[in-house]
């Protein structure tokens, strides 16, 4: 490159810091809109909306040591998210892992689709999978969110069960995806024995 030529720097991806709380939640509401809510009563969004990302929830959720909240960063701006939780709570009677992880919400701005954010999320979400020695990464998606369910079964997820999802009095039929993970530390004994 030449001098006086400035690199457009890589958006960053991190770990979300409460001082992301008001951009975060900010995001979320409007990928969540964009994607979502035209399917619903204005009631029945708006009190999900409230619920599941309001700033105080965002807050909690950027604090909570069973959750880690990444961003990816553009000139100051977020642009993409997701959220682990470290201790799936959706498995309950479907799935026999031990150990799952939850991808509890996966967004980009809603101008970025397509743009690879989503790509980096999933790389850095099944590397902390593994780092953490989860044995399975549980996800829930609309059944009719038909371009999401493609991104995850490039991932390798598949459909385990049939759920519920509430948004404020109105429930949809959503779906369970589950990606078994081979213990790393099993995979590199294999590796050394080989
Ligand atoms: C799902 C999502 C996070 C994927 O991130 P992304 O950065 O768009 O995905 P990438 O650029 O890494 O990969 C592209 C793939 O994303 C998927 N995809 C999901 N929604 C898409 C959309 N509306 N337009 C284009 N691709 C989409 C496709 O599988 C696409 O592959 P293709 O180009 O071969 O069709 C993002 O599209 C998004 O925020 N969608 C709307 C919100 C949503 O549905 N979130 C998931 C809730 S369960």
């Amino acid at each position: 490159m030449g001098r006086g030529m400035t690199a457009t720097p890589q958006p960053l991806l991190r770990l979300a810091t409460p001082d992301d709380t008001a951009a975060l939640a900010d995001l979320a509401r409007r990928a969540v809109s964009a994607k979502f809510e035209h399917l619903y009563k204005p009631e029945d969004f708006a009190t999900f909306l409230e619920a599941a990302h309001s700033d105080a929830k965002v807050a909690k959720e950027i604090a909570d040591p069973g959750m880690r909240v990444a961003v990816i960063e553009e000139a100051g701006a977020l642009i993409a998210f997701c959220k682990l939780v470290l201790k799936s709570t959706l498995s309950a009677g479907h799935s026999d892992a031990r150990s799952p992880l939850e991808l509890k919400q996966l967004y980009t701005d809603p101008a970025r689709i397509g743009g690879g954010l989503g790509r980096r999320l999933m790389d850095w979400a099944q590397a902390q999978a593994q780092d953490l020695g989860a044995d399975e990464i549980q996800l829930t998606v609309y059944s009719e969110n038909f371009e999401a369910q493609r991104f995850y079964h490039r991932y390798g997820f598949a459909k385990i069960a049939d759920i519920e999802f509430w948004v404020g009095n109105h429930c949809d039929p959503e779906f369970l995806y589950a990606k078994r993970l081979v213990p790393e530390t099993n995979s590199q004994a294999q590796a050394e024995q080989v």
